[in-house]
């Protein structure tokens, strides 16, 4: 059964072939990679909206080069003890680009858990369904997510926008937000090249309205690389990306290997 609710009338799905169907008759087909496009049109600012496919190729690209796999580890770690006395729990990656991490935690926690993941960038989740089919894919709004309230055990949020009151309803009561974001160096030998002084990413972040911090963890380290593609698939998955012209780009692919600090902020916030 699909976890997913209508985005029209917010009822349940029942499937008949290939498509879902709400109690009110709505239908949605299910794309031939097994995701669900639940995005409602007039709810598009841009055509395609979220991160393009030559972003989307590069992250996937620097991710298979296992540049964050020490981030997908830690969590994965993260997560077992969060989860540790749950018989059943449903998790949500929301923001999941093409489910690098969504998958990384679907192979390594018990496979009695269930887990969504949603992206607004169609070509991102269409990437992402058609490698990954333990997985509850579509795609919608981190703004207006279709589940049902309180149906979600642990939220991830992993550079990914979100709104509080989503957060809110999402979440069991006790359950878990766990957010990643950048940490005050990360990525700081790319970002020195661009910017006359460089801006600090914050050291922590706040709770949300309804939710209590639990844990504030950091993760940092070097990144040494000697393959200049992985530069430049690193480069090109940043929003920075277009700040990076063709001198900037050839002064820093001059250098031979390439030390980058990684440094993330991960916390985790318990539904009060
Ligand atoms: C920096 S990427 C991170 C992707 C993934 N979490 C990862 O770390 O590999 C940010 C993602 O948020 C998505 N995004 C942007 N606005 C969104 C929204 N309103 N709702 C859902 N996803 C959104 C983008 O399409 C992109 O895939
Ligand atoms: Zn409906």
């Amino acid at each position: 059964m699909s976890p997913f609710t209508c985005p029209l009338c917010q009822t349940p799905f029942k499937q008949t072939n290939n498509t879902q169907i709400c109690a009110n008759n709505h239908h949605f087909d299910i794309a031939k990679e097994g995701y669900l496009n639940l995005l409602p049109v007039n709810a598009k600012n841009s055509k395609n909206p979220g991160d393009n496919k030559e972003m989307m190729q590069a992250r996937r690209a620097f991710l298979n080069s296992g540049g964050y796999l020490l981030l997908a580890e830690k969590l994965s770690d993260l997560l077992k003890v969060l989860l540790a006395d749950k018989e059943q729990a449903h998790l949500l990656d929301l923001g999941c680009g093409e489910g690098y991490y969504t998958a990384h935690l679907a192979g390594t926690l018990p496979e009695r858990f269930s887990f969504s993941a949603l992206d607004i960038s169609k070509v991102a989740i269409r990437y992402a369904a058609k490698r990954y089919n333990n997985i509850n894919f579509c795609v919608a709004s981190a703004y207006d997510v279709p589940l049902a309230d309180k149906s979600i055990d642990l939220l991830l949020r992993i550079y990914a926008p979100s709104l509080d009151s989503e957060l809110q309803r999402l979440i069991k009561s006790q359950g878990y937000l766990v957010t990643v974001t950048p940490a005050p160096r990360h990525l700081y030998q790319l970002r020195e090249k661009i910017y006359e002084q460089v801006n600090q990413h914050p050291e922590e972040n706040q709770a949300p309205p309804g939710f209590t911090k639990v844990e504030q963890l950091n993760l940092h380290y070097p990144l040494f690389i000697d393959n200049p593609q992985v530069v430049k698939d690193l480069i090109n998955m940043t929003p920075f990306a277009w700040k990076f012209n063709q001198q900037k780009m050839q002064e820093l692919l001059a250098e031979k290997s390439w030390k980058i600090e990684c440094d993330f902020n991960i916390e985790v916030y318990r539904k009060d």
